[in-house]
């Protein structure tokens, strides 16, 4: 039966309407995941950085669906209130009937939400998935599966002409039927100025404090992940005694607004 404080979409949209800050945090494994959900959680997030911090590479690119598959349904049993965003993997949703088998795969393996990479380009597949019943979280900024195209991991959106590409993406990607869109490492005020656009929440990473909510990498709030560590990262275990006393100093700093603070933020 489903808990009376479920995370799910109404709920998310209230949370935005009602100013309440949403908390989302990776993880990868029921284990974590449980931890995860029991500090407070909002969302989970299955992201395709296990690439990264899971696996050892140095992309994305060798994630595939059939890991995005094992982890989800590893973490879909450590939760019990949070919601379950999974990332579609690289070249798993070039088309729309590869996107609804590739999300297909991911729902049944317990995802709630699936999040995709791309803005007006990805509207058929937005579209093709929400007519499935799949709601879908769009991700632009720094989108580490384009790292070749983009020439490495940099803020994006610094300039005129990127910043107003970036705004209509983002309104592109709600209208074909985003419910929830990830801004990664954006400068500040971009990132206010799309949430202010968008009906829907928009979380940041590296994306200031003017967004509707927040997510890091479960690893960089644990700090195991090797130095050195983006701007937008704080090692919330540097000053915690446990592991849950981390995740529960990383909720409430989100909550309150004291996560990002002026030296995790891009202008
Ligand atoms: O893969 C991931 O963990 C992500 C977050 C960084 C937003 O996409």
């Amino acid at each position: 039966m489903m808990k009376a404080d479920k995370i799910t979409l109404p709920a998310l949209s209230q949370m935005k309407a009602e100013g309440k800050t949403i908390v989302m945090l990776t993880a990868y494994d029921a284990s974590f995941a449980r931890l995860v959900d029991a500090a407070g959680v909002d969302c989970v997030l299955v992201g395709d950085s296990l690439g990264n911090v899971v696996h050892g590479r140095d992309s994305t690119l060798g994630v595939t669906i059939d890991d995005m598959v094992y982890h989800v349904d590893a973490v879909r049993r450590g939760l019990d209130r949070a919601l379950l965003v999974a990332d579609l993997p690289f070249l798993a949703y070039h088309d729309r009937t590869t996107a609804i088998e590739s999300a297909g795969h991911l729902m049944r393996a317990g995802a709630e939400m699936v999040k995709l990479e791309g803005g007006s380009v990805m509207g058929p597949q937005i579209a093709a998935l929400v007519e499935q019943g799949i709601p879908v979280c769009a991700h632009l900024g720094l989108t580490p599966q384009h790292v070749h195209q983009l020439g490495g991991y940099r803020v994006q959106g610094r300039e005129a002409a990127s910043a107003r590409r970036l705004r209509e993406d983002a309104r592109a990607v709600q209208e074909a039927g985003a419910a929830l869109l990830v801004l990664e490492c954006v400068p500040a005020d971009l990132a206010a100025a799309v949430a202010d656009d968008l009906p829907i929440p928009v979380i940041g990473i590296g994306a200031g404090p003017g967004v509707d909510g927040q997510v890091l990498v479960l690893y960089d709030v644990l700090g195991i992940s090797p130095s050195p560590r983006p701007r937008f990262v704080k090692d919330f275990m540097a000053e915690a005694t446990s592991i849950d006393a981390a995740l529960a100093a990383y909720v409430q700093a989100v909550r309150s607004g004291d996560f990002p603070a002026a030296e995790h933020v891009y202008r």
